[in-house]
């Protein structure tokens, strides 16, 4: 499916429906995934974090206020899962277009012994440039870790060998402009399920901001995404 039509022809709808006076129209009969967004329980996940980027660079989570963060935690040596999900968010970027300076991916790593600055560095050059890659000492990763509720352990803990894997949790968490939880997708979530849940929300808030009299449903759906 090529996402550019689809979202055009998404658009070409509106302004068609716009023009007859029916914005209200479209939006009442999206009333239904309205409501399913508005009651989904989600989970409080989500905080604070002061971490260390690729480059060596301090890096807060409150300097992405204003933007989506896709975040991803993994760790650099993981044989399956996290390239995977890694491609998965890459190539989902790649469906936004010109909306992908509304989001930011965050790769945080869960295997801070390995993964220092350099490893981050060079590991960047297999996914999406538009990445941030964080590490941190272990104190400051687990402190993000409980935020997220993630879970990583070795999997074998008396294993010295260098080359030991990690057993960890590998959900995409979509967190909107306040840092707060939006979404969240398995790491098996194709491309095309990440960037069409991104593009509606970005589609429904620009239709909800226009609008001057909003219900308490599409304050709350702004609120929330
Ligand atoms: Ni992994």
């Amino acid at each position: 499916m090529n996402f550019r039509l689809l979202r055009l022809s998404i658009l070409g709808l509106a302004v068609g429906l716009g023009a007859f006076g029916s914005i209200a129209y479209y939006i009442k009969h999206q009333a239904i995934n309205f409501n399913q967004d508005i009651q989904r329980q989600l989970p409080e996940l989500g905080g604070p974090f002061t971490l260390t980027d690729q480059f060596g660079a301090i890096r807060t989570d409150d300097e992405f206020r204003g933007k989506y963060m896709l975040i991803y935690f993994g760790y650099t040596f993981c044989p399956d899962v996290c390239p995977l999900g890694l491609r998965n968010i890459s190539n989902a970027l790649q469906h936004l277009g010109r909306d992908l300076d509304q989001v930011v991916p965050i790769f945080i790593t869960i295997d801070p012994e390995r993964d220092d600055t350099e490893a981050l560095k060079s590991y960047a050059s297999t996914i999406h440039s538009s990445f941030v890659l964080l590490t941190g000492t272990p104190r400051e990763l687990e402190t993000v870790f409980r935020a997220y509720n993630v879970y990583a352990a070795k999997a074998r803990p008396d294993g010295t060998m260098a080359d030991y894997l990690m057993d960890h949790s590998s959900l995409i968490y979509l967190m909107n402009r306040e840092g707060k939880l939006v979404d969240f997708f398995p790491h098996t979530a194709t491309p095309q399920e990440i960037a069409k849940k991104f593009i509606s929300i970005l589609f429904m808030r620009k239709e909800l901001l226009t609008r001057k009299n909003k219900t308490a449903l599409m304050v709350k759906f702004l609120k929330r995404n």
